[in-house]
């Protein structure tokens, strides 16, 4: 008898049901007595309790369905070894959990702060495997995470109907593309979208050098500009504060995110009209693109093969176009940003496409 436990944290995404898919297929196909359990909005589910015993039939139909059936929440890394409201110590509830069930693996599907807890585990003896689920491409060891290129489709979309309005209107447009505190998103969903700046966390940005940007355009006789804005872009006066003293000056900020702080101080030097449009959310939502149906496929296939093997501790990441097992201790509390020396930035940057520098 196998058993096996699921569960999802964190920001949920297009594809986490054709992981889990992949994951369950890949094992039932070769292992004969299967149990898997599937545990309810992510570690809370594991730290109350709260599972139910799934079956294939969970699993069927749901390669193209977009969130997570097992739900998710978002149980920050630091606050894992406090006590909860009762006093309830989570790391020994999500032990005592994993053992009274008498797990033989448990997957974990999420990004970064999902990947330190499952990290945590580890440490605890337990047999744990990491998915890499993110829009935000941010999980160090894996080329790509899954999630991405659903949400590069759908923030490339928002640019592409923005291009129109912007032409009739002539107006200055800034998009801005989540990502949290790393620029991969907007950097894919900019140049797939055709946005003449784009501007990135790793990369900060000169106000004066912004505004120049849409200044060249209009000499050359373009009468609109698109900006893919990250919402964890910074100015370059901003990057210079410490974190305390950023901290304090986003607190007293009177605008909802960079975005539109940017476009006052464009409105400022322009004279022009400017826009802000937030796609938000809508880059999580939907069906996984086919690309993540096909890497969610793999990577839950290989997960399968790894707990059939035996072989735990590791995220199931893809490197150079093939899946493979990295130690979590490896790579568990690092990012992975956006190379401002990188190629496809120096690419971008030959084409014309300004980031603020
Ligand atoms: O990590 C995924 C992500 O969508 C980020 O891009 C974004 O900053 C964050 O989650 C939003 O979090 P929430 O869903 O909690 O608002």
């Amino acid at each position: 008898m196998l058993r096996i436990g699921l569960l999802t944290s964190g920001g949920d995404c297009q594809a986490l049901n054709a992981a889990m898919r992949g994951v369950v297929k890949g094992l039932s196909a070769n292992v004969k007595d299967l149990e898997v359990y599937g545990f309810e909005n992510g570690y809370k589910g594991l730290i109350y309790g709260e599972f139910r015993l799934l079956t294939s039939r969970d699993f069927s139909g749901i390669l193209t369905k977009g969130g997570t059936i097992l739900g998710t929440s978002r149980q920050p890394f630091k606050l894992m070894r406090t006590p909860d409201e009762n006093g309830l110590d989570k790391v020994e509830a999500m032990k005592q959990t994993y053992f009274k069930l008498n797990l033989n693996c448990l997957v974990i599907l999420g990004g970064n702060g999902t990947q330190k807890t499952a990290n945590l585990l580890r440490e605890e003896g337990l047999n744990i495997i990491h998915l890499p689920k993110t829009i935000d491409n941010d999980i160090y060891g894996t080329d790509v995470t899954f999630g991405f290129q659903s949400a590069i489709d759908i923030a490339t979309d928002a640019i592409d109907c923005i291009h129109t309005t912007a032409a009739s209107h002539n107006r200055v447009f800034i998009v801005e593309v989540m990502g949290h505190k790393v620029g991969w998103l907007t950097l894919y969903a900019g140049i797939a979208g055709g946005a003449d700046i784009i501007l990135l966390p790793e990369i900060p940005y000169d106000i004066d050098k912004v505004v120049e940007a849409i200044h060249n355009r209009t000499k050359d006789g373009k009468g609109f500009t698109i900006l893919a804005v990250a919402e964890g872009a910074i100015s370059k006066e901003d990057a210079a504060l410490s974190k305390k003293e950023y901290k304090a000056k986003v607190a007293e900020h009177k605008y909802p995110s960079v975005s539109y702080e940017i476009a006052e101080k464009i409105k400022e030097a322009c004279g022009t009209e400017v826009r802000v449009a937030v796609p938000g959310h809508t880059q999580r939502g939907g069906s996984p693109c086919p690309y993540d149906r096909v890497l969610c496929t793999r990577l839950g296939s290989a997960a399968a093969k790894a707990i059939m093997d035996g072989e735990f501790g590791c995220m199931i990441g893809m490197v150079n176009g093939k899946t493979k097992r990295i130690p979590l201790g490896d790579v568990a509390g690092k990012l992975k940003m956006v190379d401002p020396d990188s190629q496809m930035i120096k690419e971008a940057k030959r084409m014309g496409i300004s980031f603020g520098i």
